[in-house]
């Protein structure tokens, strides 16, 4: 099953394009905002690691309960819903996206990501996914470093903690600066632990082009890695202006 923006581009076979980065870098926006202009399937890693925190809360399990929680999203059959658009989460065939940003799933998850059992079950999903998905952007911490490995673009979106905490500030409405920086604080302190885990870290892949985004705004980031990828993958360039390439 392939989602309408894969379908627009069919001759770009396998190609998977890898977008890693710590949180608050517009990794989201900006990835879905390229699948859309490449004409590819968007994954989003982040809600799939969203869903297995509000599976561990909605059993009770305790957040360090790896095997109980891999169990968890296992049983679960944890996959998107690709008629939606952008795809939706389901967890057998009840729809879990609505619940996925809230608070109380905000704070397990990072704990949840960091559960080699859990991390396994989803990696090998991501995988299935990119087999069913070939012409793909996936987003997430170690998309470049662990799951596609063999990806034909990687990048790694960065920002300074301080632009990172300005630009979550405002997407909540949240302008007190002890606010912001109290939410600098944190991200600093989700960054550590996303980096220093033992199992996917993040970490810019050495193959990767890394974006430091504090200068840009998302559509530039956009721009620019539109240029990238069809410096790397002409062929998306071809499908999508088929005129100016001179087909
Ligand atoms: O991108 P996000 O904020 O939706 O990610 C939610 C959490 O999941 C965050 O703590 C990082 C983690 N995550 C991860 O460890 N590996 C991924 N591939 C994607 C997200």
């Amino acid at each position: 099953m392939m989602t309408r923006t894969a379908r627009r581009n069919p001759a770009a076979a396998r190609t998977i394009i890898t977008i890693d980065g710590p949180a608050g870098t517009g990794k989201s926006s900006v990835g879905r905002t390229l699948a859309v202009r490449l004409g590819l399937d968007f994954l989003d890693t982040g809600a799939m690691y969203r869903a297995a925190a509000l599976l561990a809360l909605e059993n009770n399990n305790s957040l360090d309960d790896a095997d109980g929680i891999a169990q968890l999203v296992r049983e679960a059959d944890i996959r998107f819903n690709w008629h939606e658009d952008p795809p939706t989460l389901l967890a057998g065939d009840r729809a879990l996206t609505s619940r996925l940003r809230d608070a109380d799933v905000a704070k397990a998850v990072s704990p949840v990501a960091g559960l080699a059992a859990v991390r396994r079950e989803l990696v090998a999903r991501q995988r299935r996914i990119g087999e069913a998905h070939p012409r793909l952007v996936s987003e997430g911490r170690d998309q470049g470093s662990v799951v596609f490995p063999d990806a034909c673009v990687k990048f790694y979106l960065d920002a300074s903690a301080s632009v990172r905490a300005c630009r979550r500030a405002e997407q909540i409405g949240e302008f007190d600066p002890a606010a912001i920086a109290c939410i600098q604080t944190e991200l600093v302190e989700r960054d550590r632990r996303d980096e220093t885990r033992a199992v996917g870290p993040l970490r810019c892949p050495t193959d990767a082009v890394r974006v430091d985004t504090d200068q840009y705004d998302q559509q530039q980031v956009v721009e620019h890695l539109v240029e990238v990828a069809f410096d790397r993958v002409p062929v998306l360039r071809d499908v999508l202006h088929p005129v100016a390439a001179g087909a």
